[in-house]
């Protein structure tokens, strides 16, 4: 017990110069770190957002640690409970002053629980605390960790039925939006019954008592028409909207979770018109037609018994007519959906070309390729043109079918009823024909819309069948969370490693192995296609589906979180992107709790410091799309700046300077050795001079491994190494001689 006491007045007196100062958070930060490391997660400060003069909240932590892919929960637990808990990993107690302790083990019986500080290695014995004690120091606050359970997170297929759960969850706001119509439609059959009214009483009775009463409830109809038409537009424009972002939300969520390799084998315009294009169908549908059609149709609901009151002869007119009109559309369906397949297929390849041509259009201009390309708009134009055209044409048959029936249902049913009222007299009023036949032109549309909807189903069906064909591939992980997230020190080995791209013949890498310790700079040279850029491509985990064994720190590479191990690593190409932004913002690249000093610090590793500072606003300058306004060597450098910002434990450059002019490169290859300090490097280069000073020299063909060794040794025993040394210093040989 004493003991206990004397760790807990080292934390509280020893260690801390001012309560709840640096000391205590650092403590405190140790304490949840240690407890994430015991279920295999290593937690990044650089991750921890902690609003500044916040004291490391308990809020603050949980998101720490669920960011490193842990449950994690603060709760406030009474003495009684924290001695009865399970305990299968260490607890952490948050302290008054702001640090925190490791509960390792619980005792009921003798109503003690052990502590442990988290600096003290796993080796120190635990401190065994009474109730009183802790009572001194505890807030009385814990924090519960344990890892997530992998399956859960898997998210259903896009699919109709998906999209119809999305549209499912408005069910509360489509209700009121069916009620408001509904009654919206009752109110609007009472004009044509008033004008029946006002005909056959008023005027035919001459009686001024219906005509003012009529007057009141025509002014009270308008104006719950005017106030529930304007509440339905906005329950409407609300429940659109939010459908309509969840579905963006979702798919962009979706499209990032896909392999690189995907987004290589896909052009961008494909993937664009496969999910962009067809989302906004779906969205259109469910949030336009859909729901005004069935608006539409609660009105007829309403309309059909009233009509039926009125007249049922004339009824049975309208009503075969509205069916004849439906019947119509139809039967022109299917035809018609198979030119609206056609004219859309045109339009995406139209499309495909204009992305491609913007896309490339440096290669175009400076290859002065712009007449081709016009050659192949002006085909795709064309194309969809004429699909359009054939479509409209096809169109306009139902359309020509269904006119006269229309005319006949608004104007031949006056006749029929003037005929009847000729024949019959007394069984249709003057006002009640009119009233039918304003009510009766409400008949057709709904109808129609219905039969319309039949052919926005079926085209929503196969629009929603595309963008499922994309989202629904095989997603990077299949659990963002799932996965180890080690320490890296930055140690690699391959063990036999093959791999094969899809389609191709020959495998990219043949058994593959070798193995390098951390720390390492190793060179990889070989000829064109030897299978360099594959080997940094497995590293970053874009493909897993080599055979043999990959491990970093002798960890295999499938079982590391994706997530942290990219984010444990700095790949620089030979093309990179900047986003637009400041120089500052894109080395930092949105990083959380990395400050412009570490952009600097990056800046000046990577031999950019000297030309951002240049700059008239330095880092504060912006970077346009396409970065127009840096050279590639002042490009690189940036790009080199980000992939160390957040000092990765392993830095791989693809042919990083292979762009660059001689100065440039010089000046990067001077800092090699600075920026290779502390962490393993793999440089790729067909320029064996900048490799000469790397630890270790990989010499592949043909996806095999050659030879591995430093330069000298190379140069004396292995031949394909030799020969490229002579081919790219043959004028230096020369000169020599
Ligand atoms: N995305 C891909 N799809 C299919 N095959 C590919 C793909 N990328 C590379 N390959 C093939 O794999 C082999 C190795 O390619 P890799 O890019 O690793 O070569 P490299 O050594 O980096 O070449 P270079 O020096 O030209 O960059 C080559 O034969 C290439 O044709
Ligand atoms: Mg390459």
């Amino acid at each position: 017990m004493d003991e206990a006491a004397g760790i807990l007045e080292t934390v509280e007196e020893g260690l801390l110069p001012t309560p709840g100062g640096e000391v205590a958070i650092q403590i405190r930060l140790m304490a949840i770190a240690a407890a994430a490391r015991f279920h295999g997660a290593e937690l990044e400060r650089t991750d921890l957002r902690v609003p500044a003069g916040d004291l490391a909240s308990p809020a603050a932590l949980t998101e720490w640690l669920r960011g490193g892919g842990l449950w994690a929960k603060a709760v406030r637990l009474p003495w009684k409970q924290l001695i009865g808990m399970e305990l299968s990993s260490p607890v952490v107690l948050l302290l008054n002053d702001g640090s925190a302790v490791l509960m390792v083990a619980n005792d009921k019986k003798r109503d003690l629980v052990f502590i442990r500080h988290s600096r003290l290695t796993p080796s120190d014995p635990h401190v065994a605390v009474g109730r009183d004690d802790l009572a001194k120091v505890w807030s009385g606050e814990a924090v519960l960790m344990r890892a997530k359970r992998t399956a859960a997170a898997v998210d259903a297929p896009f699919s109709l039925g998906w999209v119809a759960e999305l549209v499912w969850m408005e069910r509360h706001a489509m209700r009121d939006v069916l009620l408001a119509s509904l009654v919206l439609s009752i109110l609007t059959i009472l004009p044509a019954l008033m004008v029946m009214t006002v005909i056959d009483q008023v005027v035919t009775h001459q009686s001024l008592s219906t005509l003012v009463l009529m007057s009141i409830l025509i002014c009270v109809a308008l104006l719950s028409e005017t106030l529930l038409g304007y509440a339905r537009r906005q329950l409407i424009l609300v429940v659109g909207a939010r459908v309509d972002a969840k579905l963006n939300l979702h798919v962009f969520q979706r499209l990032l979770r896909l392999p690189l390799d995907y987004f290589e084998r896909h052009q961008a315009g494909y993937i664009w018109s496969m999910t962009g294009l067809q989302i906004s169908k779906i969205r259109e549908f469910l949030t336009g037609k859909l729901l005004t059609t069935m608006l539409d149709l609660v009105t007829l609901i309403v309309l059909l018994p009233i009509l039926f009151v009125l007249q049922p002869t004339l009824s049975w007119m309208v009503l075969i007519a509205a069916a004849l009109i439906a019947g119509i559309i139809v039967a022109f369906m299917k035809p018609m959906s198979r030119r609206v397949k056609r004219f859309i297929d045109a339009e995406t390849a139209k499309s495909s070309v204009m992305v491609e041509t913007l896309h490339g259009i440096r290669t175009v201009k400076s290859l002065a390729l712009e007449p081709q390309q016009r050659e192949r708009w002006d085909a795709r134009v064309a194309e969809a043109t004429q699909a359009k055209i054939a479509a409209g044409r096809f169109s306009n048959l139902p359309q020509m079918l269904i006119t006269p029936i229309e005319g006949f249902m608004q104007r031949g049913v006056l006749l029929v009823g003037a005929y009847i009222t000729l024949v019959d007299p007394g069984t249709v009023a003057v006002g009640g024909l009119v009233a039918f036949m304003m009510l009766s032109a409400r008949v057709a549309q709904p109808l129609a819309s219905l039969a319309k909807l039949m052919e926005d189903i079926g085209e929503v069906r196969t629009a929603t069948a595309l963008a499922a064909s994309v989202l629904n591939q095989r997603p990077e992980t299949a659990d963002p969370a799932a996965g180890l997230r080690p320490r890296f020190h930055g140690a690699i080995a391959f063990n036999k490693v093959s791999y094969s791209y899809p389609g191709a013949s020959n495998p990219a890498l043949e058994r593959l192995s070798f193995g390098v310790g951390p720390g390492t700079v190793l060179g990889i040279v070989g000829r064109s296609g030897s299978g360099k850029s594959t080997i940094t491509r497995l590293l970053q985990g874009i493909t897993r589906d080599y055979q043999g064994h990959l491990s970093i720190d002798g960890i295999d590479l499938r079982d590391i979180n994706l997530a942290h191990l990219r984010r444990n690593l700095g790949v620089v190409l030979q093309e990179n992107f900047l986003f637009r932004g400041t120089i500052s913002e894109n080395i930092l690249a949105g990083r959380p709790g990395l400050t412009l000093s570490d952009a600097v610090h990056a800046a000046r590793l990577a031999g950019a410091a000297e030309f951002i500072e240049r700059l008239p606003n330095g880092y504060e300058t912006i970077i346009e799309e396409g970065s127009p306004n840096l050279s590639g060597g002042q490009r690189q450098r940036l790009a080199i700046a980000r992939a160390l910002v957040h000092d990765p434990r392993i830095l791989i450059l693809d042919e990083a300077t292979s762009a660059l002019d001689p100065e440039s490169e010089a000046l990067v290859n001077a800092n090699l050795a600075k920026m290779a300090a502390g962490r393993t490097m793999v440089i790729v280069s067909h320029r064996l001079s900048s490799l000469t000073d790397c630890d270790a020299i990989l010499v592949m063909d043909q996806g095999r491994v050659l030879d591995l060794g430093p330069h000298r040794e190379l140069i004396g025993r292995c031949p394909v190494y030799q020969q490229l040394w002579h081919q790219q210093n043959r004028h230096m040989l020369a000169a020599a001689q």
